[in-house]
């Protein structure tokens, strides 16, 4: 029911106890029933970025250039640190957005603008190739600028097969994608091969690395077996990574970077025909929160390589403790061969879905695969923290379900 505009105010305490109370539905993420949405590195790191945000609650980052340098300067430094984990050499250029989404449709309009400036016109619809994994973010940029999805197969490890995406290659092709990892499965893709088809068609690749930029960097210097997929392979033109999600940063926080010039020239909105003269900003959003910038910052200082590289010790050692207990609960199985810490596991023996439902009595939000029918969970720190009870409640969930293999669950996959 809407409710009316409120004749007089409340007073702070009242209303902050209302929103207390409203929250009280949610989902309990602190403890890690949340099996996406929320990043945990540590009460440490959420202290810091949560000052460093306060710190610049009121500014905005679109006045970063005339009012606020601080503000400028500090997006610029991150940028900057980030590109060393990306291996991206000094003609790599970067920048912050609000969101992997945000980061995805300007690298696709960047990539557009790029066949546009080099005289290519569409047969019919410039189109994108990528895999069935990728995120939806690219077929929401497609749509904002009128272009097509080909969506390809994934192989028997379920990451982007590259014949696949080879033979959907055409001539309005735009942009090849990778990523590092996709969403459903966990998986990096053959970054290294995909990256080879980009260069033997002269395609723009891009790759998806929102999930695994900020934390894959960390798990190869603390030894872990990571594909190289960032600047590193030639033939990579584009690359998006959240600071919100494994960079453990408020939200809203993101990159977009370029190989070099060329490629970042058509990143940057740059207007001049209205009364208030130049108008010209690297985002898609105009007023964005400083306090975003200021906490990547913050963070990044705060936590150094060595922070970031303890954080990936210990996520890294639950993960591999997560996969062993998930694998030895018989009739699980996880699916393919995970990289990071997105795991999902299935059933060939009874409906997994049903222990999905399951697990939701209890209190976890399921996060589901459809295809194939698998459990979905996309796991940081606070995750390890209540795992004893979230295996404990999976086993129980497993033999309920074994004890009536009828069992079918109406439960949807939603994101
Ligand atoms: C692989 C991948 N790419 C892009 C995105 C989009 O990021 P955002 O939700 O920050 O827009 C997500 C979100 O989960 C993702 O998993």
């Amino acid at each position: 029911m809407r409710i009316s505009f409120p004749e007089h105010g409340l007073s702070k305490s009242e209303v902050l106890a209302s929103m207390q109370a409203l929250k009280s539905g949610d989902i309990d993420w602190k403890r890690g029933r949340a099996p996406l949405y929320v990043f945990d590195g540590g009460e440490d790191v959420y202290e810091m970025g949560r000052a460093a945000f306060f710190e610049f609650f009121k500014e905005n980052a679109l006045g970063g250039r005339r009012a606020f340098p601080s503000v400028l300067q500090m997006e610029e430094q991150v940028v900057g640190m980030a590109i060393d984990l990306l291996h991206g050499d000094d003609d790599v250029r970067g920048f912050m957005t609000t969101g992997g989404t945000e980061s995805i449709i300007q690298a696709v309009q960047s990539a557009r603008d790029y066949a546009r400036s080099r005289g290519r016109t569409p047969k019919t619809r410039f189109n994108i190739v990528a895999a069935a994994s990728v995120h939806p973010a690219f077929n929401k940029a497609a749509r904002l600028m009128d272009l097509d999805v080909v969506r390809t197969p994934v192989d028997a490890d379920l990451r982007a097969d590259p014949d696949a995406l080879a033979r959907a290659i055409d001539d309005d092709t735009i942009m090849i994608v990778g990523s590092a990892p996709c969403f459903p499965y966990g998986v990096i893709d053959l970054i290294e091969e995909i990256g080879r088809i980009a260069q033997d068609s002269g395609v723009w690749m891009h790759v998806d690395a929102c999930v695994g930029g900020y934390v894959a960097p960390f798990a190869a210097m603390i030894g872990r077996d990571i594909p190289a997929f960032d600047f590193a392979v030639p033939g990579v033109c584009s690359i998006s990574a959240d600071l919100h999600k494994f960079g453990f940063c408020p939200k809203p926080a993101s990159t977009v970077f370029y190989r070099d010039e060329e490629h970042a020239r058509h990143h940057a909105f740059d207007f001049d025909d209205w009364p208030n003269g130049r108008f010209y900003t690297n985002t898609i959003c105009g007023t964005r929160p400083a306090g975003g910038v200021a906490a990547a910052w913050a963070v990044f200082n705060h936590l150094g390589l060595e922070g970031y590289k303890l954080i990936a010790t210990e996520l890294m050692d639950f993960i591999d403790l997560y996969k062993k207990r998930i694998s030895e609960v018989d009739g699980l199985e996880i699916l393919g061969k995970p990289h990071l810490s997105i795991v999902a596991y299935k059933s060939g023996d009874f409906d997994i879905y049903a222990v999905a439902e399951k697990l939701k009595e209890k209190g976890w939000l399921p996060g589901l695969v459809r295809d194939p029918k698998a459990i979905h969970q996309m796991m940081s720190l606070v995750h390890g923290k209540v795992f004893d009870e979230y295996i404990a409640d999976v086993e129980d969930a497993v033999a309920s379900v074994k004890s009536d293999p009828s069992m079918q669950s109406e439960l949807k996959a939603t994101y």
